[in-house]
């Protein structure tokens, strides 16, 4: 299937998108909708061969088979041995989900009650800091313990009644300095968030903020709660079993804010709108599990990537949210799609013949638009575009905003698609009393090439429940891409490497080290970092 797609794009190429449109009904067929959620794909060189062919490429795949694995506890995860049931975090009330013998949806439950009788306790001042009420949440957690909730805080801002929540990742100092300054150590709780308990950053920022909170606090292990995997290490820490929030192996980082990890989401914004979060991902996961290939939106979002990166070669894309709270939604998908699927090597250790991994980035639009854009619309590179949008704002005294953010968002993907010739821009400046060779410099500026793809996804209102679907919807389309490329998208064995050296790293940066041992490569900037501190 991959050559008759490669031939397919060959006769794309003398394609512009805009002949597909002759087609008046494009818009409505090569668009689905599930729960309110319509995702647009018209934007795209694909045809009806070329749809008929990256499904079969799915097909062949046994993405369907791979699918009724996952959701049913199966060790995909093979080279962890891991099952990969972050589904089950949401599975409200569906079926049994049996791993290793054993149904784990009690407890999932279980799990999630008590997160919501915990954050009803801190939301209502019945759990109290040495200063009265929790006003103040920290999460401490790095990468999957700390940008999917980072992400959805503020996307839900509008949904906030709960305590204010701030995320500390970086070991860089200068993040919890910043986050910690402003706090009242007395009504804050410290939540650490790492599904190991070992991670580097998370456990000296750990450290320093109880030594912070020590200096206020008689007793400060009592406002620090624990989210983890790893029951020895948080009890080492000192934080007591009742405010230690356990999940299982069978959830990856990257794919955990469905359950403890989400902590600082439930105290945001109550157990309710948390559970509706949940309900918003469960809805995809049934469309996801129901609707044939050919409508199945995480799939054909797949496949409109895999399209564009593998075989049209267009190496990026950007997620462009006209949706300023999603500001860290790029971040967010920079882990779940590079991480899951940055590799060059297959299921079974075999080096893969083409790139996998698209690089992802992106800015809430408008303000990518007096940045970046002006590469994706002239630069000569393909950037293909998924434009993110709801139809209505939260503000309705505000609403001639949320129009002019819709009308530039539309405005963006037209203009991308239609481009401008030079002959239109001739005529402009011709219109504007240019002749000669500045006539010609001018118009040559201003032709946009067109003919550039891009995908819009719009929604009602971004609501817990729609932000529930869109995050599932990119978890799907991580796992339908990583099955037709037949890697395993949910280990991430690239990171190891760099932590390795780090530690090996750690005692040269000690004043007065020894520095015979460097790598020649290293040993010149750690002379310099110490000529430069004065050691
Ligand atoms: O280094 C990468 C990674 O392992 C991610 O996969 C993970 O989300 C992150 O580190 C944090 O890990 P932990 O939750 O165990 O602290």
């Amino acid at each position: 299937m991959w050559n008759a797609l490669k031939t397919n794009h060959k006769m794309a190429s003398d394609r512009h998108i805009t002949e597909l449109f002759s087609d008046a009904d494009r818009g409505a067929k090569y668009s689905v909708e599930t729960d309110g959620l319509f995702f647009d794909f018209s934007k795209t060189n694909i045809d009806a061969q070329t749809r008929a062919n990256l499904i079969a490429l799915a097909q062949d795949a046994g993405v369907e088979a791979r699918r009724t694995a996952m959701f049913a506890g199966e060790k995909i995860n093979e080279t962890e041995d891991r099952a990969v049931l972050h589904t089950a975090l949401r599975n409200l009330d569906g079926p049994a989900i049996v791993v290793d013998g054993e149904d784990v949806m009690p407890g999932v439950k279980d799990g999630l009650a008590k997160m919501a009788a915990f954050c009803d306790a801190v939301r209502s001042g019945a759990f109290a800091g040495a200063g009265g009420k929790i006003t103040d949440v920290v999460n401490i957690g790095i990468g999957g313990s700390d940008l999917g909730p980072a992400m959805v805080v503020p996307a839900l801002a509008p949904f906030h009644d709960g305590p204010k929540c701030h995320f500390i990742s970086n070991v860089d100092g200068a993040d919890l300095a910043d986050k910690l300054a402003p706090l009242n150590p007395k009504t804050t709780l410290v939540l650490v968030a790492s599904k190991t308990f070992t991670t580097m950053e998370t456990m000296m920022n750990a450290k320093s903020a109880f030594d912070w909170m020590a200096k206020e606090v008689a007793e400060p292990a009592a406002q620090f709660a624990a989210i983890s995997t790893a029951m020895e290490e948080t009890a080492q820490f000192g934080i007591p079993a009742e405010r230690v929030f356990g999940f299982e192996d069978w959830v990856g980082g990257r794919y955990s804010m469905w359950g403890p990890i989400g902590l600082s989401i439930m105290l945001a914004v109550g157990p309710e709108n948390f559970t509706d979060f949940l309900r918003g991902a469960q809805a995809m996961d049934r469309h996801f599990q129901d609707a044939p290939l050919n409508e199945n939106m995480p799939a054909l979002l797949a496949l409109v990537g895999i399209w564009h990166h593998q075989i049209c070669g267009y190496g990026t894309r950007a997620v462009l949210p006209y949706e300023n709270r999603l500001l860290r939604l790029p971040a967010y998908l920079q882990q779940l799609e590079m991480e899951s699927n940055g590799k060059s090597v297959s299921l079974d250790g075999k080096a893969l013949d083409q790139t996998v991994g698209p690089i992802v980035w992106g800015e809430p639009g408008t303000n990518g638009q007096h940045a970046f854009y002006q590469l994706i619309h002239q630069g000569r590179q393909v950037v293909p575009c998924e434009f993110i949008v709801g139809a209505e704002g939260h503000e309705p005294e505000l609403d001639h905003h949320h129009k002019a953010l819709l009308s530039n968002c539309l405005a963006q993907s037209e203009a991308l698609l239609l481009g401008r010739s030079y002959e239109v821009a001739h005529e402009r400046m011709a219109a504007k009393g240019l002749t000669g060779d500045a006539l010609q410099a001018n118009a040559m500026q201003r032709v946009f090439a067109g003919n550039r793809p891009s995908t819009t996804l719009m929604y009602h209102k971004l609501t817990p429940f729609v932000l529930g679907q869109i995050v599932a919807l990119y978890e799907h389309r991580v796992f339908v891409e990583g099955v037709v490329l037949g890697i395993n998208s949910y280990d991430q064995w690239g990171v190891e490497l760099g932590k390795e050296l780090a530690q090996k790293l750690a005692p040269a940066m000690e004043d007065g080290a020894d520095l015979g041992d460097l790598h020649v490569a290293t040993a010149p900037l750690v002379k310099r970092a110490h000529a430069l501190r004065g050691a």
